[in-house]
């Protein structure tokens, strides 16, 4: 591998994506993160540059900017697109929609344009967990039924398909897949960790700022959902599991034959929303005031993954448990309790 060629991480200074940074540099690339900043800091470079010694390289622009890619791709010559960049707010994706198909589906088919016209041919995609829709059974295979019940879902589901049909059309193109679970926890140094803008959507950064006193209580999203304590369960997966994942997959990608896979990045377990309120009181010592009240519109009651396609392929799998989810999230929360401002 050539040492001068970066990785280009679009994204990259957001939550998944400077967890990635980490990774990347740990295990010996050089990331180049572009970014427009309209959901996160660049703080949160400098911070990967005091975990590893490193500083990322980058760019502030954005992924609909054609002439911009085109300058990037030519004086950078990457050798694979970690693509992150997007807008991921599932609510904020119902009211608008155009911003939604604009920036996801819009943005990644001129990073792919751009790619294409460089002779660049390697890219690994976020997507999610959503595509599954409302699953039939659990845990859930990479070969089951894919559907959207909100823009940002079927954002997702329409880039899946466009990269299908590139790499049909053009079988040189190498592109993974990843479909994440819930991405939860922080880098263990505390300095990287989620920053949502505003009042959280997600539970784990909604339980982090109740536990610090930032908000009042947590609402529970229904008590009767059909699983065993009542509550919505979710595959909760470390960010540093899946950063790493990405790793995996860009070796894969880059040392397998061309191709396409697509994998679930997730770690098998169920955890319902009452069990991650009580291993975060436990790890943290602190408690978490909740009230059980309707269920959220579009919320499903059960979704985790089979995680042995990845295993398989890539040979990875998520090792850090719920407590060092907690412990992580908490450590992060309470050296930056709002954050990177
Ligand atoms: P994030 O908002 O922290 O990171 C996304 C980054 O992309 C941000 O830094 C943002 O500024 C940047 N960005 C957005 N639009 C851009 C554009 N047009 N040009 C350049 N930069 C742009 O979100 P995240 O949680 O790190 O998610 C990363 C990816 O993973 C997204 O594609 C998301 O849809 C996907 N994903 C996230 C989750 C999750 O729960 N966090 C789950 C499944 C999939
Ligand atoms: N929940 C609460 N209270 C809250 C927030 C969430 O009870 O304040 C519950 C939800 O009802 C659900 C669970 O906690 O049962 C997890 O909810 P999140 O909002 O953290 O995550 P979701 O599984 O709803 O959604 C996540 C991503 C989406 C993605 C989806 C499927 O946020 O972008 O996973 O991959 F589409």
């Amino acid at each position: 591998m050539s040492m001068t060629q970066p990785i280009l991480v679009t994204g990259g200074a957001g939550y998944i994506g400077s967890h990635t940074c980490v990774a990347l540099i740990e295990a010996g690339y050089a990331p180049l993160v572009l970014d427009n900043l309209c959901n996160s800091s660049v703080e949160s470079l400098a911070r990967v540059q005091r975990i590893t010694g490193v500083r990322p390289g980058w760019i502030e622009g954005d992924i609909r900017d054609a002439a911009l890619l085109e300058q990037v791709l030519a004086e950078h010559r990457p050798r694979a697109v970690i693509h992150f960049a997007g807008l991921k707010a599932v609510g904020e994706s119902v009211q608008e929609p155009l911003a939604y198909y604009d920036n996801n589906v819009g943005g990644t088919t001129i990073l792919l344009q751009a790619m294409q016209r460089a002779g660049l041919r390697n890219i690994i995609f976020s997507s999610s967990a959503t595509v599954y829709g409302d699953p039939a059974t659990v845990p859930i295979r990479e070969d089951f039924p894919r559907s959207a019940t909100n823009p940002y879902g079927r954002s997702k589901l329409i880039i899946e398909d466009i990269l299908d049909d590139l790499q049909r059309a053009d079988p040189a193109w190498r592109i993974a897949r990843l479909r994440y679970f819930n991405p939860v926890g922080a880098h263990p140094s505390g300095l990287i960790g989620e920053d949502p803008r505003g009042i959280p959507n997600n539970l784990m950064p909604y339980i982090t700022q109740v536990a610090v006193g930032r908000l009042p209580a947590l609402q529970v999203f229904g008590g009767d959902w059909p699983t065993p304590d009542g509550t919505g369960v979710r595959d909760y997966i470390h960010v540093m599991d899946l950063a790493e994942g990405h790793v995996a997959a860009l070796a894969y990608l880059l040392e397998a034959g061309a191709g396409m896979f697509t994998v679930n990045l997730g770690t098998g377990q169920g955890v319902s929303v009452l069990q991650m309120v009580q291993a975060f009181e436990r790890t943290s010592g602190h408690q978490v005031p909740y009230r059980v009240v309707e269920r959220r519109a579009g919320d499903i009651a059960a979704c985790w993954a089979d995680p042995a396609r990845a295993r398989r392929l890539l040979h990875w799998q998520a090792r850090r448990d719920l407590d060092t989810i907690c412990a992580d999230a908490w450590r992060w929360q309470q050296a930056n309790p709002r954050g990177y401002a």
